[in-house]
């Protein structure tokens, strides 16, 4: 090789090395563009999975339960489920306490299953522990509720006594915000 073409080499590999060099300045700056894209872009992204204050009211139902007469059971819609709310008479709150832990297919005690001072009101999801039913309210043998689909019986405190349901009705989450007023959710 003479002295031209040993120089010719050498000006081919340092234009290699300049062309290398900026395609990696332009990769790196193309690189730290897209994070900032991405980054910028999940602000919002993430923004939008935060349930905004009408998300989270709707997530909750109050209920004026100011009407609802002694012995009677009204059902409300919460999350897209029927919610019973039972204005309990003395004797069903009686007939609740009185039931043996023996004789129930899912054992609870019926203070647990209502609010200390506020045992006339019971709160139970209505749906049928079985299938997924609505029961019948203050039907069936323990005059709490009774599904039709196959015949299941819970009592007054919402517990299964009777049939192919294999768990009580459940309670949901809810508070009392004033005598008069239920709040689900
Ligand atoms: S769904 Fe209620 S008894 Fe089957």
């Amino acid at each position: 090789m003479n002295q031209n073409q040993e120089n010719n080499v050498e000006q081919i590999n340092e234009s290699n090395e300049d062309t290398s060099t900026r395609r990696d300045f332009v990769v790196l700056t193309a690189s730290a563009v897209a994070c900032a894209g991405a980054a910028a872009a999940a602000i919002p992204f993430v923004k939008s999975l935060a349930p905004d204050k009408a998300v989270l009211a709707v997530g909750s139902t109050e209920v004026d339960i100011s009407k609802i007469k002694e012995g009677e059971t009204i059902t409300v819609m919460w999350r897209g489920q029927p919610v019973f709310i039972k204005h309990r008479t003395n004797a069903e709150i009686e007939a609740a306490k009185a039931t043996k832990l023996e004789e129930l297919v899912d054992p609870q005690e019926d203070d647990l299953r209502v609010k200390k001072g506020k045992e006339k009101w019971l709160v139970t999801v209505g749906v049928c522990t079985h299938l997924g039913c609505v029961p019948l309210n203050n039907k069936g043998d323990f005059k709490g509720w009774f599904c039709p689909c196959h015949g299941s019986h819970y009592d007054t405190s919402g517990r299964i006594r009777k049939g192919p349901a294999p768990k009580n009705l459940a309670i949901p989450p809810y508070e009392f915000l004033n005598d008069n007023t239920i709040k689900i959710g």
